[in-house]
């Protein structure tokens, strides 16, 4: 992936998580209020007094107001959470994806189910946002490049959607598709990557607790930019596993070919976990930038959620899965 110098990026407001938790009431109004569109479920949803008290498990829970959230640490600006992107189907350009993505069509929109599970099925966007309560997720987010943000998504587990399909015994894999139309994705038309973009987990990965289908950030719609209308969020694996814009999901007993893994297998693994210790091959991830913040933070193993998913791993040699 493209690095880009420290000096490329904007300085933005850091927004305080708890300033940002206290404001929801009124973003929400502000969301419902400013549409009228068709995926009024999820506005509905914003709207439920239900999301004030996420269902979560405690068990799992790494903060001890409830939500999943890094303790002491602010939550990145709105602004630069939405206009600092990696979403190449736009732009390899990370200041110019918000400015391309602008128009992007997000409705009707339809995510494909199928492979080895007793219920295929075609969900459309209503149907995903009826599945599970939303709730307010604050998550790191670390990208492979060696920056990162806090991000407030709006979400549900993805575990919630793959019980409806019923994974057969022999599924051991998930496999996700961003749509493929360069109508309406400019950069397709080129061949920096090969498209359509896949990803995969394992079932358990997929399964756990914290992976999330992310319809919204900061209790607002997802923009195009960060992966409207639907995104995959797997908060202790590198970004690029967050697939954007899902189309297609495909329980199988093989790994996936994933996207970056195919393209530069030595840089990229399938597993690709957060991980200080294990150097990319062009560059050290012992630290990271935190876009908003001066100087470098030590990057934590696993992203900080190595309490909740180590056991995930336990008994694999991480450098040489990496
Ligand atoms: N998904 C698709 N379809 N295309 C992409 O280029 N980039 C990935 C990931 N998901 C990407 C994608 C990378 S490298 C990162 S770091 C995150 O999205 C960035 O998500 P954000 O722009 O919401 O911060």
């Amino acid at each position: 992936m493209l690095i880009k110098k420290p000096d490329d990026i904007r300085s933005g407001e850091i927004t305080d998580e708890n300033l940002y938790l206290n404001r929801r009431n009124f973003i929400r109004a502000a969301v419902l209020a400013g549409t009228t569109t068709a995926t009024t479920l999820l506005y509905r949803k914003l709207a439920t007094p239900s999301r004030e008290k996420p269902k979560v498990d405690p068990a799992t829970s790494s903060g001890a107001s409830g939500y999943f959230t890094p303790e002491g640490e602010a939550a990145t600006g709105f602004d630069d959470i939405t206009n600092y992107n990696n979403f190449y189907e736009f732009s390899t350009s990370k200041e110019a994806v918000a400015i391309k993505a602008k128009n992007f069509v997000t409705q009707p929109w339809t995510v494909d189910v199928s492979g080895l599970v007793h219920r295929p099925k075609t969900f459309d966007l209503d149907d995903l946002l009826k599945l599970a309560p939303l709730e307010d997720r604050v998550y790191r987010l670390r990208c492979v490049e060696a920056w990162s943000m806090v991000i407030p998504w709006l979400g549900f587990p993805l575990g919630k959607l793959l019980e409806q399909v019923q994974p057969l015994s022999g599924a051991k894999f998930v496999k996700f598709m961003t749509l493929l139309d360069p109508q309406r994705m400019p950069n397709q038309r080129g061949d920096v990557l090969p498209w359509p973009y896949v990803e995969g987990l394992r079932l358990d990965e997929a399964m756990h607790p914290l992976t999330i289908l992310a319809g919204g950030l900061y209790g607002k719609m997802l923009p195009p930019q960060n992966g409207a209308p639907l995104r995959l969020v797997v908060p202790w694996k590198y970004g690029f596993k967050s697939i954007k814009s899902i189309v297609q999901i495909v329980l199988t007993d093989k790994q996936p070919n994933a996207t970056w893994s195919a393209y530069a297998p030595d840089e990229y693994g399938f597993y690709s976990n957060v991980n200080p210790s294990v150097s990319h091959p062009r560059w050290s991830q012992a630290t990271e930038r935190r876009i908003g913040e001066w100087g470098r933070r030590d990057t934590l193993m696993f992203n900080g959620y190595g309490d909740q998913v180590a056991h995930l791993y336990s008994g694999m040699d991480l450098k040489s899965n990496y």
